[in-house]
């Protein structure tokens, strides 16, 4: 029988203009491996691009992905990732957590 893991993800805000609001939800969360996970990141002000980076203990960021178009939608593998139409806002959507998901995203 399969053991279920619990996998941690957690989200920290990296990046802080002075001129805009940032805003990222939810800030820590727990899912079971298998399970999907949704984050949010939005702002007062528009992006000329948006990247997702992963960070683990002992390990630098790893770009995920970078959004440039409004509305564009970019997958790799489980992770989809999605910029709003007036590019002030992005999702990172994972499916099927594994273990290895587990870091901080920024
Ligand atoms: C996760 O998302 C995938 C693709 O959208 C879906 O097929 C699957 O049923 C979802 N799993 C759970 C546990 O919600
Ligand atoms: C971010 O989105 C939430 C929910 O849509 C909204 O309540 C909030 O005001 C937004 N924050 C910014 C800085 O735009």
């Amino acid at each position: 029988m399969l053991q279920k893991l619990l996998v941690l993800v957690f989200w920290i805000q990296l990046a802080w203009k002075s001129t805009q609001q940032l805003e990222q939800n939810p800030q820590f969360l727990h899912i079971q491996e298998g399970g999907n996970v949704t984050m949010h990141c939005n702002s007062s002000g528009t992006f000329t691009f948006f990247q997702w980076y992963r960070e683990k203990p002992e390990q630098g960021p790893v770009l995920l992905m970078t959004l440039t178009k409004p509305k564009e939608v970019k997958e790799k593998k489980r992770i989809r990732a999605q910029f709003g139409e007036a590019k002030k806002d992005s999702s990172l959507l994972i499916t099927a957590a594994q273990p290895g998901d587990a870091g901080t995203y920024l």
